[in-house]
């Protein structure tokens, strides 16, 4: 048995100028993600779910457990003084830590503390994602906006905890993707999934069908194919939507699956925001083998100029993204 603690330490040799601040770092997530993991265990007893009365910036009604889970990982994000400063789905503009330490710390983290926040109430599957950075600012000059509108080919490390039938924490560095189960009765992340690999095809298609007349044509006819019969492509598949992209991911990451939550009439840029929902599901799908992409390019390549912007997103199996992308290019 290996634990994501021994683990982070015998990966941090493989990079000849670690300096253990990156370890220092995940470490931090490790422990708000079982903070977090103990609260959702229990929300049901205490008064922690439903909504908190207030909205984000993006208009979305924050709940108890999204504001609890933001102010748990920054709490521990800025008590280990390794991270200069946040951005958060939960917060309208970044955050700069003051603390000593922080102001020559490297790292940068955006996260979405919890992500599926509709789904907390009634029990079904949630999910933490953080994506991670160097600063570009040097140390020493008070970290901005640029420091956090970096393309998402920048991140150093990403990865998202699932709060499901059981937990896990999956994350990359860049080295292949990794996957982690926690066990309560000791307290610990154990090596469960080492070199995670999307498989080469997929038969599950995951996406919002109630919004289908609201789709670009190209998603409508490959939400068709996905439909059709045919022998040799194993088609129809199966449709699975949970509404929470972490979940929808992972299922789609273990079985073989494609996840589009796509521009709509709505939402002129889709609905998920691309600083810390769409780069580090990207950086581990292409980790895995798999593909990301905004219908036409590369998710990873995009250049940000707001924190909280959002893209059009297909993810999943390398060949299921590719046919869905010859279908956007058809019908544009
Ligand atoms: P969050 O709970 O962090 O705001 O994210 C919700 C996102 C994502 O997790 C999910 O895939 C998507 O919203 C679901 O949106 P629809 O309800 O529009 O399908
Ligand atoms: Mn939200
Ligand atoms: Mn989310
Ligand atoms: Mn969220």
């Amino acid at each position: 048995m290996k634990t994501l603690g021994e683990f982070i330490i015998e990966k941090q040799h493989e990079f000849p100028h670690a300096t253990g601040e990156l370890s220092a770092l995940l470490s931090a997530i490790k422990l708000g993600a079982k903070i977090i993991n103990r609260d959702i265990n229990k929300a049901g007893l205490v008064d922690i779910i439903g909504a908190n009365g207030s909205s984000n910036i993006q208009g979305e009604t924050q709940m108890k457990l999204d504001v609890f889970a933001n102010e748990t990982l920054k709490a521990a994000l800025e008590a280990r003084g390794v991270v200069a400063g946040i951005a958060s789905e939960e917060e309208d503009e970044l955050v700069i830590f003051g603390n000593d330490k922080a102001c020559h710390a490297k790292y940068v983290v955006l996260m979405d503390p919890l992500d599926g926040s509709s789904n907390i109430d009634v029990n079904v599957s949630v999910g933490t994602i953080f994506s991670i950075y160097h600063r570009v600012t040097p140390i020493g000059e008070p970290i901005s906006e640029k420091d956090f509108l970096q393309p998402g080919h920048q991140q150093v490390a990403a990865g998202y905890i699932i709060y499901g039938s059981s937990t896990m924490l999956v994350y990359t560095t860049g080295c292949g993707v990794h996957a982690f189960t926690y066990d309560p009765s000791i307290g610990v992340f154990c090596l469960s999934h080492e070199n995670v690999q999307f498989p080469k095809f997929g038969n599950i298609y995951s996406i919002n069908e109630g919004f289908y007349w609201k789709f670009p044509v190209g998603v409508k006819k490959y939400i068709k194919y996905c439909q059709e019969e045919d022998a040799k492509t194993k088609r129809p598949y199966t449709s699975r939507y949970i509404g929470s992209l972490v979940s929808d991911f992972h299922r789609n990451l273990l079985k073989g699956g494609i996840y589009i939550y796509p521009n709509t009439a709505q939402y002129s840029k889709g609905k998920l925001r691309l600083l810390y929902e769409c780069n580090p599901i990207a950086f581990l799908a292409e980790q895995a083998g798999g593909k990301a992409s905004d219908g036409f390019n590369r998710v990873l390549e995009i250049n940000p100029t707001e924190l909280h912007q959002r893209s059009p997103f297909f993810v999943g199996v390398k060949s299921m993204v590719e046919d869905a992308e010859k279908f956007m290019e058809e019908f544009k």
